[in-house]
């Protein structure tokens, strides 16, 4: 499957809330999108299968040498091609330009599908956040500490 990592354009926003609808639990306001990607927008990425997006990366600087991704999500019939990697990796790429160390992410603690993903991916359950999403579910944060090169 051939698809194109390229910077999330704010003309996009519609196929975002869709993606976000179909695969993340949490709702976010449109004004939240537009947000992260003026806080940092060379880390806001979406992968376009032709005109489609298959699915998107977005998060932001959280402190001293610290990014945090706040969104990852891969439509279902785009899943298993790899996607999911490549976007991790232009994001970790980015974070790195910018003197990031430690990068961060909270996961639902019964998201295992998620939760491997990430470990495949370098990165290690630090604490258990209880009661984090809106639905009362618990998350467990995850970190990686980032090589720069
Ligand atoms: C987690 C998620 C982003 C992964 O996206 P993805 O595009 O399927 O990820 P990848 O394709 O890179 O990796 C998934 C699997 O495909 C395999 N894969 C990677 N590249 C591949 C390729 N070119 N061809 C075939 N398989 C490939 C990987 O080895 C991996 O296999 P594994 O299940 O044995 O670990 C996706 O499942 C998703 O959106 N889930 C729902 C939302 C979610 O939970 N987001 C995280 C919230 S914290």
């Amino acid at each position: 499957m051939f698809v194109q990592f390229r910077l999330f354009n704010p003309s996009q926003l519609g196929e975002i809330i869709e993606i976000t609808k179909k695969n993340l639990t949490e709702r976010y306001n449109d004004f939240v999108y537009l947000d992260i990607q003026k806080s940092w927008p060379s880390a806001f990425i979406v992968g376009m299968s032709d005109q489609t997006m298959a699915g998107f990366i977005c998060g932001g600087i959280t402190g001293e040498k610290e990014a945090r991704i706040l969104m990852l999500a891969v439509d279902t019939p785009f899943r298993n091609n790899g996607i999911g990697t490549g976007l991790m990796t232009i994001f970790e790429q980015e974070a790195i330009k910018v003197k990031v160390s430690k990068v961060r992410l909270e996961v639902r603690t019964d998201n295992q599908g998620a939760i491997d993903f990430y470990k495949k991916h370098g990165y290690s359950i630090s604490s258990l956040l209880p009661s984090y999403y809106n639905d009362g579910s618990d998350a467990y944060t995850m970190e990686k500490l980032l090589v720069q090169t």
